[in-house]
């Protein structure tokens, strides 16, 4: 009885568990990303769920980082991980574009959101209110920019 008792909590457990995971799920790491150039870290960095490894692009005009989700998504949120040294006020200025296209490398898709800024090691959710894309940038316009990420999460709702 003991023994049926303790087999039914744990795997009401891991079922809550994945419930609560299929209502807010990272699909980013599921992804491919590519960034515009690479000055170290590539762009994998950023969906490799560890805060500590950052992409970093040359500095260039209008560096970009994007993500291929493979399909379609419904996407509700994007939060970005800053940098926890120097120069995290980088990312001033840069863009969320979600959508379909890989026109200008899918830096025209929709705009989601506009950073206005991220403290170091802080990480800011944008909500993209139902958004539809397969491809997830962060671009940052203009010349002698470096674009550096710690984490991209994209949220959809539900499962998809
Ligand atoms: C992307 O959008 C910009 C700004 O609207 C535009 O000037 C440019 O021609 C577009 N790029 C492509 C490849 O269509
Ligand atoms: C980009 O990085 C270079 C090299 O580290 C640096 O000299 C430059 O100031 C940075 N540019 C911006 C806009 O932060």
């Amino acid at each position: 009885m003991l023994i049926l008792i303790n087999l039914f909590l744990l795997l009401g457990t891991v079922a809550i568990h994945a419930m609560t995971n299929n209502l807010k799920e990272n699909i980013a790491t599921k992804g491919k990303a590519v960034q515009s150039s690479t000055y170290y870290l590539k762009a994998d960095a950023a969906i490799d769920d560890i805060d500590f490894y950052c992409t970093h692009t040359k500095t260039e005009t209008n560096p970009w980082w994007r993500l291929d989700m493979m399909d379609l998504q419904i996407i509700e949120k994007v939060i970005i991980t800053n940098r926890m040294d120097c120069c995290f006020e980088q990312i001033n200025g840069a863009e969320i574009r979600i959508g379909m296209s890989l026109e200008n490398n899918g830096n025209n898709n929709s705009k989601c959101a506009e950073i206005s800024g991220i403290s170091a090691r802080q990480s800011v959710s944008y909500s993209c209110g139902g958004m539809q894309g397969r491809y997830v940038n962060v671009v940052i316009p203009g010349d002698s920019k470096n674009l550096s990420l710690c984490e991209v999460e994209v949220f959809i709702n539900g499962t998809s």
